[in-house]
């Protein structure tokens, strides 16, 4: 496995998620223009469905002037029964440079141990997705200038959800502190909260999707918003200062009030915009370029 890959939240120290933020606050303001401009190819492996993930590191990827290209198994060997491993073996050997994979199967990544070219994880199955962790957490750090301290409340189907058990251990290394609620019988992790309390204690409240997809637990529509779900009600709850976060796909009127999406505790499209920044970081990091901080040493 490439030392550069980046498989979970937990393969980074504390200074190094500092580095990288540091580096996404360069690209959104003194290094705008700062492209790698040296056309290594770039592969995005997508075995599972994304929006945001996909189209940031595409936008990402365009905008440090890469070539890039998307990948989806429908159209591919996949379908002849070629292996993941095989598949990925197969983009290194066509001299792409760095393999951004998203997989349905925890853990994936164990599998590609003999894969030489830098991984970056775009989430796998209901494990891990560091890339989502560090938009989080450099949206959280814009707010409040400072990670240590602050509390985060998830709130959903924390079972199922990659960003909950990855936002957990980011706020861990952080020194932060990561509480949950939403239906119990959904909720895998200790620190459970009454919903109502939960969005007292929170500065930051982020919220979930059910992820109908990954389990077929009764899911009552009409009466979530009321039990579980973010509404007005609960928002006049919250701190003055706190605010609201959704790694989205939302679902409006179901785990949040339409309403709040874009109102001004809200910092759900923040979080998208936030996204392209941090993937840049990453991939300038995983092609070997370092940080810009070692840039300004020399
Ligand atoms: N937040 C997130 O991972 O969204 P997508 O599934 O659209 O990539």
């Amino acid at each position: 496995m490439n030392k550069l890959s980046l498989n979970k939240i937990t393969d980074l120290s504390k200074n190094e998620i500092l580095d990288i933020l540091d580096d996404a606050n360069c690209f959104a303001t003194s290094k705008k223009d700062w492209m790698v401009n040296d056309n290594s190819l770039i592969a995005n492996l997508f075995f599972e469905p994304s929006t945001r993930t996909h189209y940031s590191f595409l936008a990402a990827e365009h905008e440090l002037g890469l070539s890039c290209d998307s990948f989806t198994p429908e159209t591919t060997s996949i379908q002849k029964g070629e292996s993941l491993y095989d598949t990925a073996k197969t983009f290194e050997a066509l001299g792409y440079k760095v393999l951004v994979i998203r997989h349905p199967e925890n853990n994936y990544f164990e599998q590609l141990e003999g894969v030489n070219i830098p991984i970056l994880n775009g989430g796998d199955g209901t494990g891990n997705h560091p890339t989502q962790s560090l938009l989080d957490l450099l949206t959280i750090y814009q707010e409040f200038g400072k990670l240590e301290g602050i509390k985060v409340g998830v709130i959903g189907d924390i079972k199922h959800s990659r960003v909950a058990h990855s936002i957990k251990e980011a706020m861990d290394i952080m020194g932060g502190e990561t509480r949950f609620s939403g239906p119990k019988e959904l909720c895998d992790e200790e620190n459970y909260m009454d919903i109502d309390e939960i969005v007292k204690w929170a500065d930051v409240v982020m919220m979930l999707r059910i992820q109908l997809e990954r389990h077929d637990v009764e899911f009552n529509k009409d009466n979530y918003l009321q039990e579980y779900g973010l509404t007005k009600e609960r928002v006049s709850m919250m701190q003055d200062h706190a605010i609201i976060m959704h790694p989205a796909p939302i679902n409006r009127g179901i785990e949040i009030d339409d309403e709040l999406v874009e109102s001004e505790k809200s910092r759900i499209f923040k979080q998208m915009t936030n996204g392209v920044l941090v993937r840049k970081v990453l991939i300038k990091r995983a092609l070997g370029y370092g940080y810009f901080k070692d840039e300004d040493d020399n």
